[in-house]
Formats: structure tokens, C-alpha cells, sequence
């Protein structure tokens, strides 16, 4: 399940965080990847311990909790921290699948990544090629959103980022680990939310539609008891 998360951040917030990066120190993308994929990988990144990474971070996750669209998408159980990436100059990430286990930086915890996330600080048009290409049972799909957009995607794909010709593309790139581990079972669980949410909205006088939303959030409810790790 592949999920745009639209206006994540206000077009004045995603401004002031662009600044504050773009005047912080960047390092090469490769300090940060595993054997294989430093092979694949060429951009540069803000160290995880840098202090706007750790202060545009915790806005960001700040967003993310307030976000119903990406708590009922994601079911999230921990994140890693954001980190913030940049290309240009003819820069790629050929194709690869990111780490299954990651330790967040600092702490002796370590995350399962059930889901990548990519948050653009660039606007498409600043910049040519860099499109984030994810591997999909039907195909591939091709992503390249409005600067405060984010796209929340399988970390179980293989993906790739296109040389960016042009200009240059800044992105925040973490991962979470969901309560539910199963692609399948999150996206049943986010197609019902869905469901009830546009049945309360639709109807709300309606005593037949506010029973079945009753007893359709029970039923969210227990799958969710059945199926998550917390
Ligand atoms: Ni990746």
C-alpha cells in the first residue's frame, strides 16, 4: 500500500525548515547506508546528531502524530528519527531495499522498518529527474510530490531515486515501525477506518448508519486486538 500524505506540512512550516536546512552542515549519503546499498547510493545528508536535524525532526514528528490520515495508514509503534537527504548534480540511489533493522542513533533501541517515508522540501519544478520509483506488485510507481507532501510506502519494496539532472531535490527520509506488521493487514485495517469515518460523516441523524458505524469501529477494534504488537 502506497499512501499520499498531502499538506503534512503548511507551506509556511515546510519554508522556515527548508531554510534551517539548507543552512546546515551536509555530509556524503554513504556514512549512513549498509554494504550493498552504499554501492547504489550518491547524495549527501545532514548527520543525524546535527541540531536542525534534531529540532526540523521533532517538528516533523510533531506533524505526524496530528496527522489522522498517517495514524490510521501507518498504525505506528516507534520511529527512527528523520534525516534529511539531498541530490543534484546528475546524484541517484539506484535500486535497493532498505535495512529490515535499524538502531536509532544514541539509544541501544533498535526498530523493525515496516514503512519508508519520504518528505519532499523541494518543489517538483526546481528540479528534473529525482523521482522516488517504487517497486510494486502491479508495477512500478513513479513519485514526485509538492514540497510538505509525504509519501509513506512498504520498506519491504525495492525502490530507487532517478539522477537528479537539475537543480536539486531535498528530502526528510525516516522509517516507522507499525503495530501492525502485515502490508495486507494495515491496508484492511486503513480501508475500514476509511469506510467508517465517511459512513459517520455521511449520515449522522440516521439511526441505521450510526449502528453500523458502531459496530463496524468494533470490528476495527478487534482486528486491531488480534492482529497488533504493542
Ligand atoms: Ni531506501
Amino acid at each position: 500500500m502506497i499512501v499520499c500524505i498531502p499538506e503534512l506540512l503548511s507551506a509556511e512550516k515546510t519554508k522556515e525548515f527548508r531554510r534551517e536546512l539548507d543552512a546546515a552542515d551536509w555530509e556524503d549519503g554513504k556514512s549512513t547506508a549498509g554494504h550493498m546499498a552504499a554501492k547504489a547510493k550518491d547524495n549527501v545528508q545532514i548527520p543525524a546528531s546535527h541540531p536542525v536535524a534534531r529540532q526540523v525532526g521533532d517538528g516533523i514528528m510533531r506533524a505526524l502524530t496530528l496527522n489522522p490520515l498517517f495514524m490510521s495508514a501507518a498504525v505506528p509503534l516507534h520511529f527512527l528519527p528523520p534525516m534529511f537527504n539531498r541530490y543534484s548534480g546528475g546524484q541517484t540511489y539506484g535500486t535497493h531495499i532498505d535495512s529490515a533493522i535499524r538502531q536509532v542513533p544514541g539509544s541501544g533501541h533498535r526498530i523493525r522498518t515496516d514503512l519508508s517515508c519520504t518528505l519532499f522540501f523541494s518543489e517538483p519544478e526546481e528540479y528534473e529527474g529525482g523521482e522516488l520509483i517504487i517497486e510494486d506488485t502491479y508495477g512500478s510507481k513513479s513519485v514526485k510530490l509538492p514540497a510538505g507532501h509525504m509519501v509513506l510506502y512498504p520498506a519491504t519494496s525495492l525502490h530507487r531515486v532517478t539522477p537528479v539532472t537539475k537543480g536539486s531535490r531535498l528530502c526528510s527520509f525516516f522509517w516507522v515501525q507499525s503495530m501492525i506488521r502485515s502490508d495486507e493487514q494495515r491496508a484492511i485495517l486503513f480501508d475500514l477506518d476509511l469506510a467508517i469515518q465517511r459512513l459517520s460523516g455521511s449520515l449522522p441523524d440516521h439511526p441505521a448508519a450510526n449502528q453500523s458505524a458502531v459496530q463496524l469501529t468494533g470490528v476495527y477494534h478487534n482486528l486491531l486486538r488480534q492482529w497488533a504488537e504493542v
